[in-house]
């Protein structure tokens, strides 16, 4: 009752602050609703974890960047693959030892990072984002890690964009595709976009290892990719099947 009491004065210049100010105000309304939403949802948010990883790990450490991104996820919901996931991952890298990698689904960077610490000097990542912001920011944790241009490219563009666009970004080594290829960024795009691969050829020759993060467990599209990759046994199979990760192997394309 008070509240209103001492408000009914003070309407008309809250009206004309609000007229004058209406597109602050309306921009300030829009972020508090952001803000509280992704409180309520529990969402991730892409400029706070990198904000933290910015603020909180050594610059061209990469151990330092790994670990501070996993002390994020211990008090924040997180996109990231974590140490488990990580684990395995690092695992088929160093028996693939691959030279030329494609990522789908860069999102902060940690699974580029975790990715290109484990690359030979001549190795080279493609990671494609399809949301700018968060290509930007993923860009900026890659660089903070200590890796180069020279090393890595960031490809703003859904994945259906970016692949037939990949042949041209591998001249002169097109003929070879890539070694290895993490898709990590829409289950449901997995076999639509494994089978854009197979069309461009993209999968190399001498073998590829093609690895799918699977959070929601055999949900999604991975059950389709599974009877795609049994149905084509003369030239793939599954050669690692664990929780949260199933490596496909291509031996002849
Ligand atoms: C689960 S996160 C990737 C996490 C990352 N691999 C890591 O461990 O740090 C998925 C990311 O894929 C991106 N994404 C979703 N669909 C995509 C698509 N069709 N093409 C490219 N990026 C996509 C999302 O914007 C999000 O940043």
């Amino acid at each position: 009752m008070w509240l209103l009491a001492v408000s009914v004065p003070l309407l008309p210049a809250i009206v004309m602050a609000s007229r004058r100010y209406h597109v602050k105000l309306s921009r300030l309304c829009h972020r508090a609703l952001g803000w509280v939403l992704r409180l309520l949802r529990g969402g991730v948010c892409v400029r706070s974890t990198h904000a933290f990883v910015f603020s909180n790990c050594t610059h061209g450490k990469v151990d330092s960047v790994l670990e501070t991104f996993d002390l994020y996820a211990q008090t924040h919901p997180s996109l990231s693959i974590g140490p488990e996931i990580g684990e395995a991952l690092d695992a088929v890298v160093k028996r693939v030892r691959p030279s030329r990698v494609l990522e789908l689904g860069t999102h902060c960077g940690y699974s580029s990072v975790r990715l290109l610490r484990l690359l030979p000097p001549v190795g080279r990542l493609i990671t494609v984002e399809m949301d700018p912001l968060t290509a930007e920011l993923g860009e900026e944790i890659i660089l903070v890690s200590g890796f180069k241009h020279n090393q890595f490219q960031v490809l703003t563009s859904s994945s259906a964009e970016a692949i037939p666009a990949l042949p041209s970004l591998l001249e002169p080594d097109v003929s070879e595709g890539f070694s290895l290829v993490l898709m990590d960024h829409d289950p449901l795009l997995y076999l639509a976009d494994l089978q854009a691969l197979e069309r461009e050829q993209l999968l190399c020759r001498s073998g590829c290892s093609v690895v799918l993060i699977d959070r929601k467990r055999r949900a999604g599209g991975l059950t389709e990719i599974l009877d795609h990759v049994r149905a084509r046994l003369e030239s793939c199979c599954v050669r690692t099947e664990l929780p949260f990760i199933v490596e496909i192997f291509y031996h002849e394309c």
